[in-house]
């Protein structure tokens, strides 16, 4: 089976192709560029971005795996949680190809695709403690099977990716800076106490990153010779400062989420692997304090390749081909779930 799997549920427009759960081929538009200038995504611009890009990535994608329209038996699309107009480009270009080549349907869950992403580089064995880290989210999930997942905990409030935007933000680095708190914090030893752990003196398993914001606005605020007179171009040192700021900030979160992952490990039974996907799964701090935690419970870290953190085409090709092989299908009547809300199993049956 020849699965093509579409993303647009934010501001990458991504393709793919799967094969026996094997990568064929992909390709991918990012609009970075465009919503740095405004410091956040602009939906309005994302989902016109979308529009512009997809039809020609999608033949440049037949191009590059050498396969004609008539080879495709699935198409797959990621139908939310995401910005609504930004899904509607990719849901309608994915229901008028199925439609057109008579190929199945599938619409994937975005997080979940995220999760199973790894599956592309290496089995995943159930049942698996599922952390996703993302711009948008920071999910617990019980993960039974590739199409079975149980939400453990959830944030109340912002994400983790967007706590490090934010104070990316606020020393003036450019959007989105969790990237940036990374680079510029790698090598320097964190102060492991200036920042707190928000929201972890509790028994569950949720997360909320608005309190720590406002204590990093506070010690920037007390420090403005942190924030950088003009926002940075392409590759940049930091001074002492930054480099302190941003490697204890970068310490911080990913000490608070390993926090409620410790305690989901421990509450949890029979587990065989821990997963991180997501954007902030990129993060070289997280990487190494996710592999130290999942050592010590003798379960296997699985972590994508940073190619397979951040939105992408391959994640949504290779959940939807397993869940067409094990039957799951949609209508073309199929229905995009914008941010906050629950995407349900609506599968037809
Ligand atoms: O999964 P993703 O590409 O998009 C969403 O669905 O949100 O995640 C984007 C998030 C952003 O907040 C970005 O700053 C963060 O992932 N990110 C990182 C790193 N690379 C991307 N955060 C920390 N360290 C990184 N290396
Ligand atoms: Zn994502």
């Amino acid at each position: 089976m020849i699965c093509l799997g579409v993303e647009t549920s934010c501001d990458e427009t991504a393709l793919a192709l799967v094969s026996g759960g094997r990568l064929l081929a992909e390709r991918i538009a990012s609009q970075g560029e465009l919503h740095a200038l405004f410091g956040g995504v602009v939906p309005e611009l994302a989902s016109r971005e979308h529009l512009r890009k997809a039809s020609a990535l999608c033949s440049g994608l037949l191009d590059d795996a050498g396969i004609a329209w008539q080879a495709i038996d699935a198409v797959a699309v990621a139908r939310g949680p995401g910005l609504l107009g930004s899904l509607l480009v990719g849901l309608n270009l994915a229901k008028g190809l199925a439609l057109g080549l008579g190929a199945d349907f599938v619409g994937v869950n975005h997080l979940h695709a995220h999760l199973m992403a790894a599956g592309l580089e290496r089995e995943i064995h159930f049942p698996a403690l599922g952390l996703l880290i993302s711009g948008g989210h920071t999910h617990l999930y019980r993960m039974e099977s590739p199409v079975r997942f149980h939400l453990l905990g959830r944030t109340l409030d912002d994400a983790a990716g967007e706590a490090l935007d934010k104070a990316a933000k606020l020393v003036n680095l450019p959007y989105p800076g969790g990237k940036y708190i990374d680079q510029l914090g790698q090598g320097r030893a964190p102060e492991t106490g200036l920042f707190p752990r928000p929201y972890t003196a509790n028994k569950n398993l949720d997360f909320s990153f608005s309190g720590f914001k406002t204590s990093v606005a506070k010690y920037v605020a007390a420090h403005p010779e942190l924030r950088l007179p003009v926002m940075p171009q392409g590759v940049f040192a930091a001074d002492d400062g930054l480099a302190h700021f941003c490697s204890s900030i970068n310490h911080a979160v990913a000490d608070t989420l390993r926090i409620k992952t410790q305690r989901a490990l421990e509450g949890q039974s029979g587990l065989r692997a821990l997963v991180v996907a997501g954007g902030v799964a990129a993060n070289s701090v997280v990487r190494r304090m996710m592999a130290e935690l999942a050592e010590s419970y003798s379960v296997e870290c699985i972590i994508p390749g940073l190619g397979l953190c951040t939105d992408n085409g391959a994640m949504i090709a290779y959940l939807g081909e397993r869940l067409v092989v094990e039957g799951y299908r949609h209508g073309l009547d199929l229905e995009a779930i914008p941010r906050g809300q629950a995407v349900p199993n609506d599968y037809l049956s």
